[in-house]
């Protein structure tokens, strides 16, 4: 039996709970052994929930537990996860998380502790929510430089969007669906600000380009300044508005990032997704275009991708995954002083 532990019980953190049960033989088949949720810790009680039995409210039981192989963080935010994320690692613990503002900001140095301790930090549900793209990224497209990302990052601004232009419900309204759909973050304005989306094209690109990329260096754009009147104009020239976040790595190996809504047409392959899926496309210089699509946010799909990762460190334990982000910072090229 292998046991983990959970950090936070909110959305995403029952939904790996309910995976787990819901998929435990297969599972268990997979990661070789049994995986059981010894520990869930949250601040809150959960009154009636069976998961009162194994909930606790002090993280150094959990820490200081050696039965605890694996961490699963899914609190959010970057206190306290960061100080509990690192200190597992440092404790030898293989550490899962979904934590996109987390991996953004100190990835490289998480990486770096995992690697000295032969343990693992995966983080594949901090983008693209179910769609597996770290591990493609890490894992598969290792024959390549990759040249270009281009995705749409983001469920819950897609999602608005989508209804906006499909259905003409208006931005509020459709953002209190995404919000009671679980799609969206804490503090929304994460979403509708484009700060999501940036994080995670910074973290596609450290893991492409092997060095950390900055989300404070990339010019990014949301959607709050989008009006019906934009949406409607354009609908009429046959396209849609999409929150795109791309990053492009040149011929000099200059690379340039950013966030911003776009309009694309029906000949783009990115037109054709909508509501809360996530489409991300990829170029290679050997392998050519790649495309993931799935959805992008929510509990279940999520959860996936969460629980994917805690089988990946039960196959791998005293065996470090590879990663090449290194913290060597890579310095962005200005967008307003890309020339094409
Ligand atoms: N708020 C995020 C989104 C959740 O809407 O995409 C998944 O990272």
């Amino acid at each position: 039996m292998i046991n983990i532990a959970v950090l936070g019980y909110g959305t995403i953190g029952s939904g790996v709970v309910e995976v787990l049960k819901l998929n435990g033989d297969s599972i268990c088949k997979r990661a070789g052994d049994r995986i059981n949720v010894k520990y869930v810790l949250d601040i809150r009680d959960f009154p009636g929930n069976p998961i009162m039995e194994i909930l606790v409210h002090d993280v150094n039981i959990i820490l200081n537990d050696p039965d605890v192989k694996i961490v699963v963080e899914v609190m959010g935010g970057t206190e306290p996860a960061y100080t509990y994320v690192k200190e597992a690692l440092l404790r030898g613990k293989s550490v899962v998380t979904s934590n996109k503002e987390l991996v953004a900001k100190y990835g490289a140095e998480l990486i770096d502790i995992a690697k000295e301790r032969n343990t693992n930090f995966l983080f594949e549900a901090s983008v693209g929510g179910g769609i597996p793209i770290i591990r493609p990224l890490n894992q598969s497209l290792t024959a390549d430089e990759i040249v270009e990302i281009t995705g749409i990052l983001n469920g819950t601004t897609n999602y608005i969007l989508t209804k906006m232009a499909e259905e003409g419900i208006d931005f509020e309204t459709a953002l209190k669906n995404a919000q009671s759909l679980g799609y969206a973050e804490r503090d929304p304005s994460a979403d509708v600000e484009g700060y999501d989306s940036c994080r995670k094209i910074a973290i596609l690109s450290s893991l492409a380009y092997g060095m950390q990329v900055d989300y404070e260096d990339i010019y990014t754009e949301g959607i709050s300044k989008i009006t019906d009147t934009d949406i409607k104009y354009a609908k009429a020239l046959g396209a849609r508005i999409k929150l795109f976040a791309t990053s492009i790595r040149e011929d000099d190996d200059s690379v340039y990032a950013m966030v911003a809504p776009v309009m694309i047409r029906a000949n783009h392959p990115l037109y054709s997704v909508n509501d809360v899926f996530n489409g991300i496309f990829v170029r290679g210089n050997v392998i050519g275009d790649v495309m993931f699509y799935g959805s992008g946010a929510g509990k279940l799909p999520t959860a996936s991708a969460v629980v994917a990762d805690v089988v990946d460190c039960a196959k791998h334990f005293n065996r470090n995954i590879w990663t090449i982000w290194s913290s060597k910072k890579l310095e962005l090229t200005d967008i307003n002083k890309v020339k094409h």
